[in-house]
Formats: structure tokens, sequence, C-alpha cells
């Protein structure tokens, strides 16, 4: 599998070059005949003679093909396989090929990027997502994925599972996403929906009932971006009748860095001074501190957060970041949640719907039978509603490209970011900084 995955990554060009040296067989062959036909005196006997001309235009073809593949093999040990994927090229990929043939450092480099590269192709064979073959160019491997996030999906708040299990009946069992803006909070409560079930009641409610009697919501009764501490205080539509001890939360939550850019193209309900206090008053984002701070102070840009009614205040985005999941991962009641990252529903759907479900008694659909997120969900900032395979070919190439030096961030931003971002919740949920250069 490994190794077809590799050649159909390397016939990138191939399928066009097949398909081009086929016309042209076609047409050799038609020239040639008419040639032979016009040397031959006796009339012409188009069969057997069109048979033979066939037979070699095939080999011939045959023989192209051969050597199209080897030059292009050898053109990948010199130059690197980097030349094909100009737009996206990782280093780890390019140089590895040769080694195939030589036993070398790089050989095993090779056998690793294909065990890689099979996981990632095991997965969207999986969600039923027929890759061509420059989607597969455009991916990251596995190992590039498992250096931007590590290599097992990070959660936290397993250890109130059980608590929440003892406490709430199955039959009252709820569970509910709740999660910053832009932080997944479709994502994950598409993939719950689709997969998961408390199974008490779906033995009660039969197999026709909705999500939401099977135990699955869109958000737990205090609504999904509110912040916790108001959880018995505030109650989202439709919730009046519904008690907020009864309902998990699935808190997401996203690399701050990559979060604060998110934010910056889609702030929602966010307000804050978007614009530099220079002369130009230019646009700045994420605007973390006011450029004419005076010497040796950052002076953050406050931010205001509304939500049906309600308006808070903080000393920044960053801040706001650390505050509305402090509310959860820090509380002091002890009541359940978990805490999943955006960026594991993205690469390891089936896992971590399966840890999450799995915590409040659930079953989940079997691997086999599990229903990937192609592009129901919102994943990105993107609201549109487009319906298109390449939809989870693109969300894994915009999560999986390595992250910007200093984010991109101005350095004044990138500074305060890295003084402001909690670094103990940073290290919790095993997430990286961005390169300082
Ligand atoms: C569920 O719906 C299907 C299709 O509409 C129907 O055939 C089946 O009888 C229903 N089952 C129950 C238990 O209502």
């Amino acid at each position: 599998m490994a190794r077809e995955i590799a050649s159909r990554r390397r016939n990138g060009g191939g399928d066009e070059g097949q398909a081009s040296s086929r016309s042209n067989r076609r047409t050799s062959a038609h020239d040639s005949g008419s040639v032979r036909r016009n040397y031959s005196s006796r009339p012409p006997a188009p069969r057997p003679s069109f048979v033979v001309v066939v037979v070699v235009a095939i080999a011939f073809v045959g023989f192209c093909l051969v050597n199209v593949r080897l030059a292009t093999r050898l053109g990948e040990g010199g130059a690197g396989a980097g030349g094909v994927t100009s737009s996206h090229p990782p280093p780890s990929r390019g140089d590895a090929t040769g080694g195939e043939i030589a036993p070398s450092p790089a050989a095993a480099a090779a056998r690793d990027r294909d065990a890689n590269d099979d996981r990632v192709l095991a997965h969207f064979r999986r969600a039923g997502v027929d890759l061509d073959a420059a989607s597969m160019r455009r991916l990251p491997t596995w190992s590039e994925i498992e250096s931007l996030i590590g290599t097992e999906a990070v959660v936290l708040g397993l250890d109130k599972c059980e608590d929440f299990r003892e406490n709430v009946p199955p039959l009252r069992r709820m569970l509910g996403s709740a999660g910053m803006f832009n932080s997944g909070t479709n994502l994950v409560t598409s993939l719950m929906k689709a997969n998961c079930v408390i199974p008490e009641r779906f033995e009660k409610y039969g197999p026709n009932a909705t999500k939401e009697q099977y135990g699955i919501r869109w958000q737990c009764p205090w609504g999904k971006h509110t912040p916790v501490q108001l959880r018995h205080d505030h109650l989202a539509p439709k919730a009046k009748d519904q008690n907020a001890d009864d309902c998990l939360p699935i808190v997401t939550i996203r690399n701050p860095f990559t979060w604060m850019k998110s934010m910056c193209r889609l702030p929602y309900s966010a307000i804050w001074d978007r614009r530099d206090s220079g002369a130009g008053r230019k646009d700045v984002c994420p605007h973390l501190v006011y450029a004419d701070s005076p010497s040796g102070v950052r002076m953050p840009v406050p931010l205001e957060f509304k939500f049906s009614g309600h308006s808070l205040s903080y000393d920044s985005l960053a801040h706001l970041w650390n505050e509305w999941y402090a509310g959860y991962w820090r509380n002091a009641d002890g009541f359940p949640f978990l805490m999943v990252r955006l960026e594991d529903l993205v690469f390891r759907q089936y896992e971590t719907t399966r840890i999450i479900c799995e915590c409040a008694g659930g079953a989940v659909a079997p691997e086999d039978d599990f229903k990937y997120i192609v592009n129901s969900a919102k994943i990105g900032p993107a609201h549109g509603k487009k319906i298109d395979r390449t939809d989870m070919v693109d969300a894994w190439v915009k999560y999986g490209k390595p992250m910007a030096a200093r984010a991109e961030f101005s350095d004044l931003d990138y500074d305060a970011a890295v003084d402001f971002v909690s670094r103990e919740l940073m290290e919790k949920m095993g997430y990286k900084y961005p390169p300082s250069k």
C-alpha cells in the first residue's frame, strides 16, 4: 500500500504523461500503418500488419513508461521531489527516495515516510474521500502532523468521567459543545451527533429518535460561548427545562497563536481596537499592546466580549483565551468537563470522538463505520456551505502547515503574546510556540 502511494505520488505528472503517450501511440500507429501501405506493392493486408504495429507500439509505450518512471526516480534522487510540489515542499520528503536502493539512513527515512503516508491515506480511505495525485502531494505527512501537534490526542478532564457517569443517570445525561469562537465547536458537535449515542437512551427512544434524545446536543444549557462562571446564571434559549449539571461540556480549544489569527479574520462579538495608534492608524492584528506604550511597559489593548445581553471585559485578546478556558480547567467547583483540541478533531477524528463519547458512557460507531466529518462542519472561520469533498484535504493542508515564524505577528505582538498567553495552559494542552525566527 505504502509503495503504491509513493509511486502514485511520484507519478503525479505521470498520469498526464500516460494519457498523452496513449494518444501519441494512436497517432504513430496510424502514421506507420499508412507508410507501410505506401511501400507495399501488394494490395493491403491490413489485419496482420496492423496487429504487429499495435503490439510494437504497446511495447514501445511500456518501455517509455518504465523510462519515465526511472527518470522521475533519478530526478527525485538528485533534485528532490520538491521540484514537483513547489507549493508545499516538506523538507523530509525530498531526499528520501534515493535511499530505497542503497541501505542508509535515508532508506530508513523512506520507510518511515511510507508508513506515515499510509496513516494519512488510511484516514482518507475510511472517510470515503478519493484522493487524486494533486491532493496527495498537497497533504502533510503524518510525521509533519505529529511534529506540530504531538503523537497523542490531548484531552483534559478525563479524571472526572467516572464522577459524571455516577452522578448523572444515563437517561438524563447530555453532551454539549462549548468553546471560544473559531475553536471547532461545530466540528465536535457534528462528529458527536454522527457517531455517538448514550445506549440507554437509544434503547428507550428507538432508532428514529433525535440526536438530542440520544444525549447529544449543540450546546450545554448555559450556551456554548458563555463564560462558564455563568453556567447557573445564564440559560441558552430552549434550555429552560434542563439541568446544567446533567450536561458534560466538550470544550474545544485551539493553539492560541493560530486562534488569534482566526479571531482577526472573524471576531464575532469580540470587540477591540484593531488599528495602530500611530499616524496612519493601520490595521494591526491581533493588536495585543499599544505601539505607543511608555518604554518598558506593555499597555494591553482591552477587549469587550458581548453575548446575549451580557458584556465582559478582558485585558486583551490573549487574556480572553486564558480566562475563558481557565473557567473550565481551573474551576473550583470541580464540575466535570472535557477539553479537546481542535487540532486533534481535525487529524484524529475517530480517536478523539471515541474518548469523548466513552467518557459519558456513550457508545461510538466502530472505526469501519465511523462517519468522518468531511464538509458539514465549520472547521475554520469560513462559514460557507461548500459541498465539496476537497474540504477535508483543505483542512488537513491548512492545519498541517508548519507554524510561521513569530506567527506572522508584529514583533510587539509576538513578544506580548509569549508574555501574556498562559504558559501553563500551553503546556497542559501540548501546544508549541511559533518559532521566534
Ligand atoms: C424508523 O423509520 C423507518 C424509515 O422511515 C421505518 O421504516 C421504521 O419502521 C421506523 N422504525 C420505528 C421503530 O419507528
